[in-house]
């Protein structure tokens, strides 16, 4: 059968695909796929391997045919597709969870430590050559022992960063999420709150780790910015636009809060204009989980995720 992968990934899925005796069609430019190329490249195919970049909606799954039958997202947020014109269509849907779990969890924990230490402060610092030797008070940021950190939605991302945070890095943590988890509580001696106005005020660093979804967009708003400590720090890894970013930028500026550290952005990949311009902020471009070894995870799941559709057996990580 053909399966379409929408972006040059690593080669362990491909390699899998092959191995299973389809036919792999990868997208040849270094580059995301325009629109047109991805209605045309989706024609007459019976799998899709596609980015978060791509929007996966009736008119692309139509676009595909009726032989379609599974599209696999090569991440584990899955906002860019619509689920609703997939199950009238009987086209399964899968992501990519577990795998980047511990990846993202790192990655998060290095901007908070990257921002209480100002990190990448000191690199623009020094390449900038004013660095002129040591200095009592050059610098100076905030220790993270004994600090709070309040987690904004406990799925798998969340509560191993928790983890983190709690373990050896000796921090507190308080959590806001739609379900309660005791269990949790227990090993992490972490404290819940059910709705975020309580969360906010009591954390150093807020991290967010829900989906993206209605009920999630702009979750982070001027509002519930303004609950936070001044002296709080602010970090998203999960999805740009549940954070209201134009009232992110007015926060940071004024002073409501300490600082900010971005892997994702509310129009990716524009920043809202002043966001760059501000010292107080880490922007990367979405790496949470770009590690070889989680990047060739991903790939391999997507792959099995394909194979077993394919051959007619239920997907292993549907999302529906
Ligand atoms: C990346 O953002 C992912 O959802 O995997
Ligand atoms: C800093 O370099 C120190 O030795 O305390």
């Amino acid at each position: 059968m053909i399966v379409f992968v929408t972006r040059q990934i690593p080669e362990a899925g491909t390699a899998l695909l092959k191995e299973a005796g389809h036919e792999v069609r990868v997208y040849p430019k270094g580059e995301i796929i325009s629109r047109e190329e991805l209605l045309e490249g989706v024609k007459g195919v019976d799998a899709v391997l596609a980015m978060l970049t791509e929007k996966i909606d009736a008119e692309l799954l139509d676009a595909a045919g009726a032989q379609l039958k599974i599209v696999a997202d090569y991440a584990v947020g899955y906002d860019n597709v619509d689920l609703e014109a997939a199950r009238s269509r009987g086209v399964a849907i899968t992501n990519t969870p577990d795998v980047l779990t511990a990846t993202v969890a790192e990655y998060t924990f290095a901007l908070v430590l990257a921002l209480s230490h100002r990190v990448v402060q000191g690199d623009r610092f020094f390449r900038a050559g004013t660095y002129k030797g040591w200095e009592p008070m050059l610098l100076l940021g905030n220790d993270i022992q004994g600090k709070t950190l309040g987690i904004v939605g406990l799925g798998r991302i969340g509560m191993q960063l928790a983890q983190y945070a709690a373990g050896s890095f000796g921090m507190n943590v308080r959590y806001y999420d739609v379900r309660r988890n005791e269990e949790f509580e227990r090993d992490c001696g972490a404290r819940f709150h059910a709705t975020l106005e309580e969360l906010m005020p009591h954390a150093d660093y807020v991290s967010i780790h829900v989906p993206l979804n209605p009920s999630t967009r702009h979750i982070i708003n001027a509002v519930r910015l303004k609950l936070m400590k001044r002296s709080a720090y602010l970090i998203n890894t999960s999805r740009g636009p549940v954070v209201d970013e134009a009232a992110l930028v007015a926060a940071l500026t004024d002073g409501t809060i300490r600082g900010a550290a971005l892997d994702v952005f509310e129009h990716e990949p524009t920043p809202t204009p002043g966001l760059t311009a501000l010292e107080n902020v880490i922007v990367t471009p979405h790496i949470a989980s770009a590690t070889e070894e989680t990047r060739a995870k991903m790939a391999e799941l997507a792959a099995r995720n394909i194979i077993e559709v394919l051959a007619g057996r239920p997907a292993p990580n549907a999302v529906q």
